[in-house]
């Protein structure tokens, strides 16, 4: 495996970043924390430091641009490059908001990260992205955001009618297949995946799932060779429909 891989994690202090970033790490991998919080940022490379993992933090706040663009000359100035990105960074804002009850602030504020800055992330890492020989992006979706279970009443997702969380990731798919169809020409791969329902502090801590098998199918598309897919969505059983 080639060790000096550079991984950038948004929203990675915690979470399903954070395991991402640890089990890359163990592999060999460089880590570029992202955090939109310095000092929770420090405090999660302390914790993959004593695990012997080579990791520093960035500041990345997804929503602002000042922040992104500063991430992209720290990542210029240090690597010259970028192998992979793993946009994680995610809010659900909408609590049990019934859509009498969900104003359009709520979807533009859940919009304003899980899709504005997935977009507005991928796009400035690009260039550094096309450097490396084998560039990879991986989009944490959700199976919410998939409109065939969200009409399908035996899917567990049919009774969780949170729309601005729920479209805010089938945003985030389309974004995967038009990127998909862009980079088409190049080494680059795009897709998205679904890490279950996870306990973190995004739910609460009630998902069924822990980090360590949520980020598995993350490092595992992370991670595909050159003959692996792209503008596909996956979980841990396969592809995931539209
Ligand atoms: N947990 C699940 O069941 C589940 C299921 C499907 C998909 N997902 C997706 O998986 C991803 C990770 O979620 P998680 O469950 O690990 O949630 P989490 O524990 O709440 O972590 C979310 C991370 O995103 C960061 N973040 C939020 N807004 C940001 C911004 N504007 N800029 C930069 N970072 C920002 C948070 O930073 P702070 O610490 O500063 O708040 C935190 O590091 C999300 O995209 C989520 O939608 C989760």
């Amino acid at each position: 495996m080639d060790k000096s891989k550079i991984v950038l994690i948004t929203g990675g202090n915690k979470g399903i970043g954070f395991e991402t970033a640890r089990q890359l790490g163990k592999m060999g991998y460089e880590i570029l924390l992202g955090s939109r919080n310095e000092k929770r940022g420090l405090e999660a490379v302390t914790l993959l430091k004593k695990e012997n993992i080579k990791a520093k933090t960035v500041g990345l706040d997804v929503t602002n641009p000042t922040s992104i663009l500063s991430a992209v000359e720290q990542i210029e100035q240090e690597y010259g490059l970028l192998d992979i990105l793993i946009n994680n960074a995610g809010v659900f804002l909408e609590g049990n908001l019934t859509l009498n009850e969900l104003e359009l602030s709520h979807l533009r504020s859940t919009y304003e990260t899980n899709v504005f800055g997935v977009f507005s992330v991928t796009k400035a890492m690009l260039p550094l992205l096309r450097k490396s020989s084998s560039g990879r992006i991986v989009n944490l979706s959700s199976g919410l955001g998939s409109l065939t279970l969200n009409k399908d009443p035996k899917s567990e997702f049919y009774n969780v009618n949170t729309i601005a969380y729920n479209s805010s990731k089938t945003a985030v798919n389309a974004l995967t297949v038009f990127f998909a169809k862009e980079l088409s020409n190049s080494p680059i791969k795009i897709n998205s995946v679904c890490p279950g329902f996870t306990a973190t502090d995004l739910n609460g801590n009630s998902g069924y799932r822990s980090v360590k098998q949520a980020a598995s199918i993350v490092v595992k598309l992370a991670t595909i060779n050159n003959d692996g897919p792209t503008g596909g969505f996956f979980d841990d059983d396969g592809v995931v429909p539209w």
